[in-house]
């Protein structure tokens, strides 16, 4: 069993032995943070508490399954929001403790990076990964011995919070990415020069703030602007980039594989773009199914199985951690 709460979604994932999806059960809690304009932490703590324990429930039903028949429990345990992630991992913790099983706590950022594995079981490293989500952008080497190095960060927003930012500028709700993806549709992406910042040579890092100031400034000055062009256009300056520097960093290590991971993984152009370009390179690219790709607990439990077969387990005493980064486990 796998539980991801690490933010504003509660899931609870069953998994064999054999890497099949028994259940996955997803709870979302965007309607109720929707009218805050963003995720209150102290609402998405009280909402997990609510909903774990039915959750755990109902995919233990749908699995037809007993704790008796569970081998390991895994919980999210960071990075997220502390409240949040303190719900799921005490409630592994404790079907660990009655049931006698092991714990694993299982870093998310990997968790996003394993959600791969499930559409591509035999996909062995080395790889080089962008990790592309609500709160991260980075760029990762993972070695043939599984080693995770940070090639690359954002400087200020992720992907995601820029599509979220740019969403909200334009009116359009939240989450911000799928709703700009909806709106570029038909749209000429080269309608507005957006800025594609940090373009330097060997540079892996990204900055999306000065991106979303642009097109704020862009709407106050043409007011009867066209929609599709400018939510294409915007869509097209984060995702050129993300692409763009994937493969470079993809080519400096060497790996001539690139892994998408994270909630703008699900991005039509973003697929479009790597797809391409991974032609054009004669490079391999993989995503997650679309699924997969915003938080869920399937993600979760692909990683956690990696540790399972393993037997890399974690302690009852192994705390959560909101600052957990991906090379720290
Ligand atoms: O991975 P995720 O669920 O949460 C974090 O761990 O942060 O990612 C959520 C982010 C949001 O910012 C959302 O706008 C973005 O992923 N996202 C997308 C798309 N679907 C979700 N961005 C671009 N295009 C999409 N289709
Ligand atoms: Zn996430």
């Amino acid at each position: 069993m796998a539980i991801e709460s690490s933010c504003d979604d509660t899931g609870v994932c069953i998994l064999t032995e054999n890497r099949q999806i028994l259940s996955n059960i997803l709870s979302s809690q965007i309607d109720i943070h929707n009218k805050f304009g963003g995720v209150v932490p102290e609402i998405a703590s009280r909402q997990h508490l609510e909903h774990i324990n039915p959750l755990i429930d109902e995919a233990m039903k749908e699995a037809d399954i007993q704790f008796s028949d569970l081998d390991a429990v895994a919980a999210t345990r960071g990075p997220g929001l502390i409240g949040a992630l303190l719900i799921g991992v005490a409630a592994a913790k404790a079907i660990a403790f009655t049931n006698g099983i092991p714990f694993i706590g299982v870093n998310h950022l990997r968790g996003h990076i394993y959600a791969n594995y499930l559409a591509f079981p035999d996909l062995k490293p080395p790889f080089t990964v962008l990790l592309c989500s609500g709160g991260h952008t980075q760029l990762i080497n993972v070695s043939e011995k599984n080693d995770f190095t940070l090639l690359g960060n954002t400087l200020d927003d992720a992907a995601g919070e820029a599509f979220d930012k740019g969403a909200r500028i334009l009116n359009l709700g939240y989450p911000g990415g799928p709703l700009i993806q909806k709106a570029a549709e038909g749209g000429n992406a080269e309608a507005v020069q957006f800025p594609r910042a940090l373009r330097e040579k060997n540079n892996y890092n990204f900055s999306f703030s000065g991106l979303k100031t642009s097109l704020l400034y862009y709407i106050k000055k043409n007011e009867n602007y066209d929609l599709k062009d400018v939510a294409a256009s915007y869509q097209e300056a984060i995702i050129e980039v993300l692409v763009d520097k994937s493969f470079k960093a993809a080519r400096k290590t060497g790996t001539r594989k690139v892994i998408i991971a994270g909630g703008v993984a699900a991005n039509q152009r973003l697929r479009e773009k790597a797809i391409e370009k991974a032609k054009k390179w004669r490079y391999e690219v993989f995503f997650p199914p679309i699924q997969f790709c915003t938080d869920n607990a399937a993600m979760i439990a692909s990683a956690a199985w990696q540790r399972f077969i393993n037997d890399d387990f974690d302690s009852l005493d192994t705390p959560a951690k909101p600052s957990l980064t991906v090379s720290s486990e």
